[in-house]
């Protein structure tokens, strides 16, 4: 019997557009380069961008692999999976945006579940609605990262979603203040945005990271920590991600190991 080791993080934030999406990839390049074997979930549904940001041809996606588990069709997980390298695989986002309507939620969690037997990592990227969706995948993922920028409506949003957490009593979430998706952006202090989250901010991304040419890197389906020297070049950002990486990795679990059965 194989035992249900993965780690589940959702890659949540208040406010559309913060750095999710590549600080996911960015994530997932980490997790290789320390051996562990990720799956990047992209639960945007309707408007998913990892597969274009891999580049990488697809045939099926979440839609296919809810659609067949919902007609007894459903046999591997693996049927559903792009492979983008060695470590890192993709189970991509529908590639009609009418068929997001369609994904039973109940699905979403089984597919979340089921990841987890497969691999270390299961990161799943997603839009910032507090919908149905979005609601489920956050109750059932084991971590949660939630990305804010230096924005009044990025904080004002997060302040919110960390009182709709705080009244669920969950606080299995930590908090990455983003400075490199737009590093002019600097009207609060450090000390302001705890103060008005009434929260610590776990982990920052510095100005450092802002990648001037990031759209070549998305065309090309590259992830920029997978480049020769990104931890050297970008040393202070490369150590903070490894240490997201890490912090999560050493996080006991709630719930105890499950048995697939
Ligand atoms: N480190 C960075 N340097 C430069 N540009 C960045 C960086 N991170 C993100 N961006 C750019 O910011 C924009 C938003 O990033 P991204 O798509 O990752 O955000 P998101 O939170 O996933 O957005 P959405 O809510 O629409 O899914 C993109 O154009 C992206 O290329
Ligand atoms: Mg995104």
């Amino acid at each position: 019997m194989k035992k249900k080791t993965g780690k589940s993080i959702c890659i949540f934030s208040g406010k559309g557009g913060v750095g999710k999406t590549i600080f996911t990839l960015n994530l997932a390049g980490i997790y290789q380069s320390i051996g562990k074997k990720v799956l990047i979930m992209d639960l945007d549904l309707s408007s998913g961008g990892i597969s274009l940001a891999i580049n990488k041809p697809f045939d099926k996606t979440i839609y296919n692999l809810v659609d067949d588990y919902n007609n007894n069709r459903f046999h591997n997980f693996n049927d559903y999976i792009t492979k983008y390298s060695e470590n890192i695989d993709v189970l991509a986002s529908p590639k009609d945006p009418r068929q997001a309507s369609k994904i039973d939620s109940k699905y979403i969690e089984i597919a979340i579940d089921k990841a987890e037997y497969f691999y270390d990592v299961v990161l799943i990227d997603t839009n910032h609605n507090l919908n149905e969706t979005n609601l489920v995948i956050l109750d059932e993922v084991k971590n949660i990262l939630f990305i804010m920028t230096n924005d009044p409506l990025d904080l004002k949003n997060m302040k919110s979603l960390l009182s709709i957490f705080r009244d669920l009593n969950k606080n299995n979430y930590n908090i990455i203040l983003n400075n490199s998706r737009e590093p002019m952006k600097k009207y609060f202090s450090l000390f302001d945005i705890k103060n008005i989250l009434k929260a610590n901010v776990d982990y920052i991304i510095s100005e450092e990271f802002y990648i001037k040419n990031i759209d070549n890197y998305v065309m090309n389906g590259e992830i920029i920590t997978l480049q020769n020297k990104a931890a050297s070049i970008f040393n202070k950002d490369y150590t903070v991600m490894m240490k997201i990486a890490t912090d999560i990795l050493g996080k006991e679990d709630d719930e105890h190991e499950e048995e697939l059965s």
